[in-house]
C-alpha cells in the first residue's frame, strides 16, 4: 500500500472567477505554464462580457463560459452561476477580483473549496477600495490575504496573508502595483499549498501541515 504524503502535488481541477483584468488569473496561468503549480483551470466564468480577463484566458486556450449578471435579477444570476459550477464540480474555485458577494447556496455547496484574494491584511479594510482605506487609516503596513470564502465579505479563514509596507510618498496607484505583485505570488502559492494539501480548516482557522 503506498501511503501519500502530504508533500506530493496533486493536479486540482480549478473554476477561476473574475470580472475584471485577470492579472491574478493570469498569475495563475503562467504558474500552470512554468510548472510551479500541477493544477488544471478547467473554466474561467465572468460575469462581465467586457473583462480582459476573458482574453487572456483565450489567449492562453484555457475554456472561458460568460455568465452575465447585467440586466438580470441577483436570483437568476446566481442560480445561473450554481448550475455551472455544479455541473463542473471543480476542486478548487478562485475568487480573482470577482466583483459579487456569492449566493448562500453556493457558498454552501462548496464551503473549504472556495478562495479569495484580497488587497489588504484582513480583517482591516474589507470591501471595495482597500488599498485606498489603508492610506486613509494611515497604517504603515498592510498586504494582501488568501482565505477561504465564507458568507461575510471578505470573511472567513485566512490561509495566507503577505505584509508590505506603506511608504510616505506612496500614492493609491503606487501601494496597489506593489500589492498586486504581492497577490499574484501569494495567490499561487495558496494554490501550491492546496495542491499538496497542507491546507488544514478548523473552525475559523486554518493551519498549516508541517513540511515532512
Ligand atoms: C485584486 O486587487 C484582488 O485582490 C481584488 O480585485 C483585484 C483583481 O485584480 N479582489 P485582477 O483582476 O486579478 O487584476
Amino acid at each position: 500500500m503506498t501511503m501519500s504524503s502530504p508533500m506530493s502535488p496533486r493536479p486540482l481541477k480549478i473554476v477561476v472567477l473574475v470580472s475584471g483584468r485577470g492579472t491574478n488569473l493570469q498569475a495563475i496561468i503562467d504558474a500552470k505554464s512554468s510548472q510551479v503549480i500541477c493544477s488544471q483551470i478547467q473554466c474561467v466564468i465572468s460575469n462581465v462580457k467586457e473583462a480582459l480577463a476573458l482574453q487572456r484566458a483565450q489567449e492562453a486556450k484555457v475554456p472561458t463560459k460568460l455568465i452575465e449578471s447585467h440586466g438580470k435579477s441577483r436570483t437568476e444570476f446566481f442560480s445561473n452561476l450554481h448550475a455551472e459550477l455544479k455541473a463542473l464540480n471543480p476542486d478548487l474555485i478562485v475568487l480573482a477580483g470577482f466583483m459579487k458577494i456569492l449566493s448562500e447556496d453556493i457558498i454552501d455547496s462548496f464551503y473549504g473549496k472556495m478562495i479569495n484574494i484580497h488587497p489588504s491584511l484582513l480583517p482591516a479594510f474589507p470591501g471595495l477600495s482597500a488599498q485606498k482605506q489603508a492610506l486613509e487609516a494611515g497604517v504603515k503596513i498592510t498586504g494582501c490575504t488568501v482565505h477561504f470564502v465564507d458568507k461575510g465579505c471578505d470573511t472567513g479563514p485566512i490561509i495566507l496573508q503577505k505584509a508590505e509596507p506603506i511608504y510616505d510618498h506612496d500614492t493609491v496607484e503606487s501601494l496597489s502595483a506593489r500589492l498586486l505583485q504581492k497577490e499574484h505570488t501569494t495567490l499561487v502559492e495558496t494554490i501550491s499549498l492546496l495542491e499538496r494539501d497542507m491546507v488544514v480548516l478548523q473552525g475559523n482557522r486554518t493551519l498549516l501541515k508541517k513540511q515532512l
